[in-house]
């Protein structure tokens, strides 16, 4: 443990040694003999210059010379945006794997997908393999970084790709300090028994308040003070002693080289040409080339046969095979997702499936499914377009596991659609990019619902009945419902963690209150910063609680949550309907004290976003049989070919009335007929949207 006359001492010596940026790490070399982060400048690769490709010709019979006791399998993990990406790059600069040049071009070189660039967020865990000679040993280590999400929505991201390690790089920044998601990814990182590296990083900004925040690492994770390393992805200070401390403290995987093959699916995604690229962690045994392989989830005569096998460098490094501990790609002619079922067990056929069993090999602890906290259905813009809509969605589950798909009952006013099972709002939408950028597939998403559970009341002694309702058109009438009184209707709660500034508890507390929250604990950080524990309907956070914690902190404050199970309350569904015709994908559920305020908010709402057309639309609110507002939308016949003056457009002009008319009619494609009227997709979000 940290004395604190040893933590001003190294304090005192990093602030005195800062003109230098290698100056403290070797200034605490005096204090700490033993810690590996104490690396001097001199202690950097002697490889530097190469690229990947050239280091790994260097070694002879290349990476499958590489033994299982230098293999190093590490996540970054961080709350969002304490650049994970960014030290990443710097990384894999480091190793040869993208040129000095690449990395200038392309910031943040493991967000491959477009939704990721676009949105500056990590939203799928990328793997990168780097080959680092350490100093120490002058010998080769096989490297396996992951580059995790920060945001809470893609949690199931994060704990997959933990399970493939044996250590994590937990980062904070050095101008905010730990946030409320560094908590639950170091708790994450505690219960899958990883070793934890701490890093500050960002020391190079004006406002960093490095000092301070290495010394609350220190206390609140009770680590060593000289464990915890301070860098800066843009000026390079301290990124050269991350690998050799990975090296260090971090064990290399277990796992027996002469058993059968046994290997974890850990992700997968589609390539047109290849079919289904699989990424694997092998546990036991290796994969190569030319092997026949089956999975634990298919019957036994389905097998493959494995085309290609490499890492990841994030580009694809084909190495022939893949030995014990390792972590790579593997292309064995799959198509589908029953095929590629995350977390399921590879073997070799002939000890696949059932004969695996015989012979003794055990399946691998697979992943605990996702659970679903929101439901919205995704429809075709165009109603032929189903079938392409499926083929699309599946393929993309392919790569994001976490969402669940069954296809829409034919009873929706909306035609035929597929529900979908997300995380969260955030994951909705990149899920709908997705789909457009990759697929080219425009699609409508009706506003989420969270899960509620309808409990029948039973005679003594009986177990009551259960019902998910998942979506609002299953929601009991009470008009209809036989005993309806006697139900017990339950929505989701989670158990909700804000870090705040002390100065912010009051304003905090009073909207948590407002939201139906009840506090669970209060926990000092530090004497400036408070732990909240509250427990809050979920559906009370998914629509603007992340947005109201910011605000009244100026940004200060962070949120995270985890699911906390079910709980009862007075609630009830507030009816939308468009000239008479109830609309569940517009309808919602909220508490009986708030449904009048909102049925008339989301009213006025549509009456703003629901373009004229040419017969008048009439929108009511009601809650059971009270209609609580009422709004009109007039008649409006849109002639694009007059002007605003009233002058017919473009005179003779044919291209242009043409042009015009085209422009009209795919307007008109990106919105949705319910009966007669045209919603488009600002309709639904309508519902949630709170501004
Ligand atoms: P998510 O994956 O979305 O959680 O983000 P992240 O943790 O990967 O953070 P990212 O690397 O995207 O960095 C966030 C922002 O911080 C970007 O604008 C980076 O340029 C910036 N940044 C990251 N590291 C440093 C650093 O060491 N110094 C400075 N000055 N800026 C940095």
């Amino acid at each position: 443990m940290l004395s604190l006359q040893h933590a001003r001492c190294l304090l005192l010596l990093r602030s005195q040694s800062r003109a230098s940026p290698w100056g403290w790490r070797t200034a605490t070399a005096f204090l700490s003999t033993t810690s590996p982060a104490t690396a001097s400048p001199t202690s950097q690769p002697s490889h530097a210059d190469l690229t990947l490709k050239e280091i790994v010709a260097q070694i002879p019979d290349g990476l499958g010379s590489i033994p299982q006791s230098r293999v190093r399998n590490f996540s970054v993990i961080a709350h969002i945006d304490h650049g994970k990406s960014t030290l990443s790059d710097c990384l894999l600069e480091l190793t040869g794997n993208i040129t000095s040049a690449e990395k200038k071009a392309k910031a943040q070189y493991t967000d491959t997908l477009k939704v990721e660039r676009e949105r500056g967020i990590t939203v799928k865990a990328q793997t990168a393999s780097m080959v680092y000679r350490h100093p120490k040993d002058g010998k080769e280590y096989l490297l396996n970084l992951v580059d995790t999400p920060g945001h809470v929505d893609f949690a199931y991201e994060v704990s997959r790709s933990l399970s493939a390690c044996q250590g994590a790089l937990l980062l904070v920044d050095a101008t905010q300090g730990i946030q409320a998601q560094t908590l639950s990814t170091y708790a994450f990182a505690q219960e899958a028994k990883l070793s934890i590296i701490p890093v500050v990083t960002k020391s190079d900004l004006p406002h960093a308040q490095t000092d301070d925040v290495t010394l609350q690492m220190a206390t609140s994770f009770d680590m060593d003070l000289e464990d915890v390393l301070v860098t800066s992805a843009k000026t390079g200070q301290g990124v050269h002693a991350i690998l050799p401390a990975v090296i260090d403290r971090i064990s290399a995987p277990g796992g027996d080289p002469t058993a059968p093959l046994r290997a974890r699916l850990i992700d997968s995604w589609y390539d047109p040409t290849r079919g289904v690229v699989c990424l694997v962690q092998v546990v036991d045994g290796s994969i190569k080339e030319n092997d026949r392989i089956s999975a634990h989830s298919l019957a036994a005569f389905e097998s493959f046969s494995v085309q290609e096998v490499g890492v990841l460098c994030p580009y694809q490094l084909r190495t022939g095979s893949l030995l014990t501990g390792q972590v790579g790609y593997v292309i064995a002619g799959m198509r589908s997702t029953r095929q590629a079922k995350m977390g399921d067990t590879i073997y070799h056929h002939q000890k696949g499936a059932a004969e695996a069993a015989e012979a003794g090999v055990d399946p691998l602890p697979g992943f605990e499914t996702a659970k679903s906290m929101l439901f919205a259905s995704i429809y075709p813009l165009d109603t032929q377009d189903f079938d392409s809509l499926e083929l699309a969605v599946n393929k993309l589950t392919l790569n994001d596991a976490s969402v669940t798909v069954q296809r829409e009952g034919s009873n929706t006013s909306l035609g035929s659609g597929l529900r979908c099972g997300f995380l969260g709002l955030l994951h909705m939408e990149v899920f709908n990019q997705r789909l457009r950028d990759e697929f080219g597939t425009a699609v409508l998403l009706t506003s989420p619902t969270v899960p509620y559970r309808i409990i029948h009341s039973q005679k003594e002694g009986e177990t009551a009945e259960v019902k998910v309702i998942q979506t609002l058109a299953d929601w009991p009438d009470p008009a209809t419902t036989p005993n309806y009184r006697d139900m017990k209707i339950e929505e989701p709660v989670v158990e909700a963690t804000i870090l705040t500034p002390v100065t912010s508890v009051g304003a905090i507390t009073t909207c948590l209150k407002e939201r139906r929250g009840v506090q669970e604990d209060v926990k000092y950080l530090d004497d400036k910063n408070v732990v909240l524990t509250y427990r809050l309907p979920w559906q009370e956070v998914v629509t603007d609680l992340h947005d109201m914690v910011k605000n009244v902190s100026a940004g200060y404050a962070s949120l995270n949550y985890k699911e906390a199970g079910y709980a009862s309350d007075d609630l009830v569904k507030v009816e939308l309907a468009l000239n008479g015709e109830e609309v569940d994908a517009l309808s919602f559920v909220c508490h009986r004290t708030k449904a009048e305020r909102e049925g008339r908010r989301v009213a006025l709402k549509l009456k703003n976003v629901i373009d004229r057309q040419n017969f008048e639309i009439n929108i009511q609110a009601k809650v059971g049989r009270k209609v609580v507002a009422r709004e009109r939308v007039a008649p409006y016949r849109k002639d694009v070919l007059v002007t605003k003056a009233g002058k017919n457009v473009g005179g003779g002009d044919v291209t242009r009335k043409k042009k015009l008319l085209e422009k009209q009619k795919q307007g008109k494609k990106r919105a949705k007929m319910v009966g007669k009227v045209s919603l488009s997709q600002e309709a639904f979000w309508a519902v949630i949207s709170k501004d």
